[in-house]
């Protein structure tokens, strides 16, 4: 058994980034300037769309985005049961209604015949989230969204890099929004970005996660700026530091590489797993590149004398960390008592949740760690098998 805990996460920050937030402290512009311009830039580039817009969170992207898009006051948006709650709780910012609908059970993405059942004439969006980073039946989506007129905003929080049949994610709906957090494939420590290539809408945004403020409200302390402004709406504080965005220049550099440490883990544990029966890895498709966020395996519970939660443990005891995602939304009080939603209403969803375990998966696992986590993990099945 390793002597030293293995956290679930680590994030691989490297002396470039330092330098980066170092340059920028004694830049003497802290706040969103040229080092938020150059991400975006870079960014766009990167998942190949017209416009990326940084903001503090995917929670804000998310928010925004379907701000953008005028859901409102009564709309209904059609969200997974397996997803963390930023994804629906944007919608009670907006007074809509989050309609949750259940998972497939192998990749636990959205069910699109869940979604063709849900749909009612109050519907305007659907916000399919790649968990994990797998992602979504991109092509099922969209012609269900074409044929009733539904806009697509995709939750890519896990999914950085992806790409569904050669397309990166993110550019595959209406409009795709990332996650900078901590455990992030890439991080900002706490981070955001909306993708699209419409023009209004982008501008929209832009100028929602400033205040409402007219145009560039930021240039106005530079030189060619001006001190006058008008606000044109009641906005937010959205709005990127150059400090964390001199941290996601450098960490976007690093993307393909972290990528390609992430994918090696997941072949490993692949092969360690893929044959016991007490295991189900996760699902691999076709048309998808994973982005191996998350690395989710479910139990076969009838094959165990445990159940998740001990085998959580019993991992934590051989010094492995470990998480679960996600406990789905209609278990949670808020979505419980102010929707209506039971335990019953997503069977697939509350099944797996049942079996779900995130192995640990991050770019600074070194060959040792990999193995450290697979033999506890086999140790464990084997201890308890039936
Ligand atoms: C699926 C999903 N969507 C959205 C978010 C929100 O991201 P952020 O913390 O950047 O607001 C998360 C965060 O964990 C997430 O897992």
């Amino acid at each position: 058994m390793r002597a030293a805990f293995l956290p679930f996460h680590v994030p691989d920050i490297g002396d470039e980034e330092i330098q980066a937030v170092t340059e920028t402290l004694r830049s003497g512009w802290l706040t969103t300037g040229p080092r938020v311009k150059q991400f975006e830039a870079d960014f766009a580039q990167f998942i190949g769309v017209r416009h990326a817009i940084a903001l503090n969170s995917c929670t804000a992207a998310l928010h925004l985005s379907l701000e953008a898009l005028g859901v409102r006051a009564g709309d209904e948006v059609i969200v997974p049961a397996v997803t963390f709650t930023a994804t629906a709780e944007v919608l009670s910012y907006l007074g809509a209604r989050p309609v949750i609908v259940d998972c497939e059970p192998d990749t636990l993405n959205i069910d699109p015949d869940c979604i063709e059942a849900a749909v009612t004439p109050r519907t305007r969006a659907i916000v399919p989230v790649h968990i994990g980073g797998l992602p979504c039946d991109m092509d099922r989506l969209r012609a269900i969204a074409r044929a009733h007129g539904l806009h697509v905003v995709e939750d890519s929080a896990h999914a950085l890099p992806a790409a569904w049949n050669g397309a990166s994610v993110g550019t595959l709906g209406d409009l795709g929004c990332f996650s900078f957090y901590a455990t992030k494939t890439i991080t900002t420590g706490e981070g955001g970005m909306v993708t699209t290539d419409d023009d209004r809408w982008a501008e929209r945004i832009r100028m929602m996660s400033l205040h409402g403020i007219s145009r560039d409200g930021w240039a106005r302390y530079t030189a060619s700026g001006s001190w006058c402004y008008d606000i044109l709406a009641a906005g937010f504080k959205y709005n990127l530091t150059d400090i964390a965005a001199a941290i996601g220049i450098e960490q976007l550099k690093k993307s393909r590489r972290f990528h390609d440490a992430r994918v090696a883990i997941a072949r490993r544990y692949d092969e360690a797993f893929g044959a016991m029966p007490e295991i189900q890895v996760p699902a691999r498709v076709p048309q998808a590149e994973h982005a191996w966020h998350l690395y989710v395996i479910q139990l076969d519970l009838d094959r165990l004398r445990i159940g998740r939660a001990e085998f959580i443990e019993a991992l934590r005891k051989r010094n492995i960390g470990t998480s679960v995602h996600f406990i789905p939304l209609h278990l949670h009080s808020y979505y419980r008592e102010t929707f209506g939603y039971t335990a019953d209403d997503f069977p697939q969803a509350s099944a797996a949740y049942q079996r779900i375990v995130s192995l640990p998966i991050f770019p600074t696992m070194s060959p040792q760690d990999v193995s450290d986590v697979i033999e506890a993990v086999t140790a464990t099945v084997e201890e308890h098998r039936r």
